[in-house]
């Protein structure tokens, strides 16, 4: 889009008062906070890992390719622009109800010069408006806020091209219990959005009773954002979906479940759980009653991260498995590809170790890999570009299944994705 067409469709942005509280919420209350700086993101992306390795999260079995179709629905303030900047190859569409988002995304647009970044006032509902198809359709946040929010997937899934995938978060109920309350308690008293009313809000949250739900979520801290509570505490609309809740509502929409994003929360061969009694039991059941009693475990996770394929589409290949003994010559071809945020600590190791691997976007401190001297070896050989028999090789080892094990495992712990196309 030129500036000049920038300046027409900046003023052809209207509010449409009345027309829904949602709307007219995000108007007001524009989330998230805006930015006008988009270097950090762009400094991680200078590494084509990251942006291989988001790729192959999504298709593992699919030669990678930056030159996408991708529409970022329910944009909000930057995330459009931000996948943009990261992403010059790919052509982005960005879609919202919020004027105000929308014209944070088209000054980020200006600023960075965002040829590949196309803006529209438009609800996700209509999305067949836009008379395209995408190979990716990124919908963070936005679904739960919805006052439809079959017709929202259902209308998402309509422009995904049949071998392309979703990547969705929804909130989850029982890590917002105490948000919950918290909407239902400024609901009942008539509290507003104003600056005033928020200041004073965060006045009475920072007495909250030392276990109330709402502090247990966020690990006790009892420090509040005012952007933040505004969109948690005073949302006109909010619904959340807990994963029998969430399979049902994919299926509905013809839709499979393609994987978690940050998946190893939901695994009980993993953290803590896995050494009770009950890991075995847990580990036999189905996938999604696994991933059904993980949520009641955790007990707090307020919301899902995941992948999504359309039901017509060919994706056995797209799920990783591993057998137990290892027996497929086909895992010696996958390339790992580390995750971003992932980082290696090596001091106050316990005896032993040469290393402790963990994810720093994990919520749950117990899902750490502990490594040691052999295989610290084999994890510093991950290049994103050698398979696990070069690894090997570089590591100078020689024992597939220690190899194996360690890759099986890091990839359950979110270290690495795999690229499987090379794997025969
Ligand atoms: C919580 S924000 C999330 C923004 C962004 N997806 C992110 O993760 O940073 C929710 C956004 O969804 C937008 N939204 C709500 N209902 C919508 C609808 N029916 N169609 C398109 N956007 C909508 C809101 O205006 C708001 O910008």
């Amino acid at each position: 889009m030129t500036s000049e067409s920038f300046e027409g469709a900046a003023q052809a942005r209207t509010s449409n008062p009345g027309a829904d509280p949602i709307a007219d919420f995000y108007t007001s209350n524009p989330f998230p906070p805006p930015l006008d700086d988009l270097q950090r993101a762009l400094d991680l992306y200078k590494d084509e890992n990251v942006r291989r390795s988001e790729f192959h999260l999504l298709w593992p079995d699919k030669e990678y390719r930056a030159d996408l179709d991708v529409l970022v629905a329910g944009c909000g303030t930057w995330q459009a622009a931000k996948y943009a900047v990261c992403h010059p190859d790919a052509r982005v569409v960005a879609i919202d109800v919020s004027p105000t988002s929308l014209e944070h995304t088209e000054k980020l647009k200006q600023k960075y010069n965002l040829a590949n970044l196309d803006v529209r006032q438009l609800p996700i509902e209509n999305a067949a408006e836009l008379d395209r198809t995408f190979d990716h359709i990124v919908c963070t946040g936005v679904l739960h806020h919805l006052a439809d929010p079959d017709a929202g997937l259902r209308a998402l899934q309509a422009v995904l091209k049949k071998d392309g995938a979703m990547y969705l978060m929804l909130y989850a109920p029982y890590g917002r219990t105490g948000v919950y309350m918290m909407q239902e308690y400024s609901r009942r008293l008539g509290i507003q959005t104003t600056p005033e009313e928020i200041r004073d809000l965060i006045a009475v949250l920072k007495l909250l009773p030392q276990n109330h739900p709402v502090l247990a979520a966020q690990g006790g801290a009892r420090e509040f954002m005012a952007d933040a509570i505004a969109d948690a505490l005073l949302n006109p609309r909010d619904r959340s979906y807990s994963v029998p809740q969430l399979f049902d509502f994919l299926e509905r929409s013809d839709l499979t479940f393609g994987r978690w994003y940050w998946q190893a929360a939901y695994l009980p061969q993993v953290g803590s759980i896995a050494r009770t009694p009950h890991a075995t039991r847990l580990a036999e059941l189905p996938e999604r009653e696994r991933y059904a009693e993980m949520e009641l475990w955790r007990g707090l996770m307020s919301n899902h991260s995941f992948v999504a394929y359309r039901n017509d589409a060919d994706n056995a290949a797209a799920k990783i498995h591993f057998d137990e003994d290892y027996t497929s010559d086909n895992y010696m071809g996958y390339v790992p590809i580390r995750l971003p945020w992932t980082t290696c600590v090596t001091q106050s190791l316990p005896p032993g170790a040469a290393g402790v691997l963990v994810n720093q976007t994990h919520v749950f401190p117990d899902l750490f890999v502990i490594v040691n001297p052999v295989q610290k070896q084999l994890y510093d050989a991950i290049d994103g570009q050698r398979n696990i028999a070069q690894i090997m090789e570089a590591a100078n080892e020689t024992d597939a299944l220690i190899a194996l094990e360690l890759f099986h495992r890091l990839w359950l712990h979110d270290q690495v994705v795999f690229d499987t196309t090379k794997a025969k």
